[in-house]
């Protein structure tokens, strides 16, 4: 992996929550940031990017949707041509879906299969071809959740979607070891984005509240702000961090021991 100059990430779902954050600590790290998110976002997107180049990197948004191959291919090439390379995906887009597998239907099958898990997939896919046409190494890191590590019940299918991810984060991670990529997913527990606002929050004690009624959380358990997350990834992206591959790693303030 190259280390001596500018490095280039793409961050998808960037405009809010846990990419943002992950936007924003890696500018730190002295990378520019491509964000991409669907359209509807743009005024997000456009403060993304005025607060990364404030901390003098260099950024720029496409809008797309992480389901869709030409979408993700075409972000990639903007971002070599705009940059001249990749170095680091962060496949972070995904989508709550909270209902009892008694209701769910094959369309809410595809659909969350389709942004959580294909999204993953086109994402590593893509961002690999560019990592080994570019011989430099590189690292490739993906969303999984505390729900890819253990069934939580009326979840069932953004578990299965999740579970796929850990799975694919460990065979990619096989395969591109010999070109010098890590691939890694990061699995976290209650993060406080807005994913987890629910309309009866209010009552019940503020953000999250609702999520964490789940009877599967341990008693006590709380949620995090998405800069816990954004702090592993840019680990994870660290020269040292070369010899962590194929983990996906469990931020849940002790739920879940691997
Ligand atoms: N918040 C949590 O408690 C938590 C816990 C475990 C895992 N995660 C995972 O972390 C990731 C980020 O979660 P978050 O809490 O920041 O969520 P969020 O809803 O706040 O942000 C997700 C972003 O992804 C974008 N997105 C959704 N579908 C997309 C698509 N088809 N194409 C492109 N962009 C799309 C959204 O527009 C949004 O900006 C997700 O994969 C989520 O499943 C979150």
């Amino acid at each position: 992996m190259s280390t001596t100059s500018t490095r280039v990430a793409i961050i998808t779902g960037g405009a809010q929550g846990i990419g943002e954050a992950i936007a924003l600590r890696l500018a730190d790290e002295d990378i520019n940031v491509v964000i991409f998110d669907v359209k509807g976002k743009e005024s997000l997107l456009e403060s993304l990017v005025k607060k990364i180049e404030a901390k003098g990197r260099k950024a720029f948004y496409v809008v797309g949707d992480v389901t869709n191959e030409a979408d993700i291919k075409g972000a990639v090439d903007k971002t070599v041509e705009t940059f001249g390379g990749l170095d680091i995906m962060v496949a972070n887009a995904g989508i709550l879906f909270m209902k009892p597998i008694t209701e769910c239907t094959p369309e809410d099958f595809n659909r969350v299969l389709g942004v959580n898990t294909l999204g993953v997939m086109l994402a590593f896919k893509h961002a690999a071809q560019q990592m080994i046409k570019q011989g430099r190494g590189g690292r490739i890191i993906g969303a999984s959740s505390l729900s890819g590590k253990q069934g939580m019940a009326d979840v069932s299918l953004y578990c299965a979607s999740k579970f796929a991810v850990r799975g694919m984060t460990q065979a990619t991670a096989l395969e591109l070891q010999k070109h010098n990529i890590t691939v890694n997913s990061y699995a976290p527990g209650l993060i406080l984005t807005p994913m987890v606002v629910h309309p009866d929050d209010d009552k019940h004690g503020g953000l999250g509240s609702v999520v964490l009624m789940n009877p599967a959380l341990k008693p006590g358990t709380k949620g995090a702000t998405p800069s816990v997350v954004a702090e592993l990834v840019a680990y994870l992206i660290k020269p040292e961090a070369h010899f962590v591959t194929g983990q996906t790693i469990t931020i849940d303030g002790g739920q879940y021991f691997d």
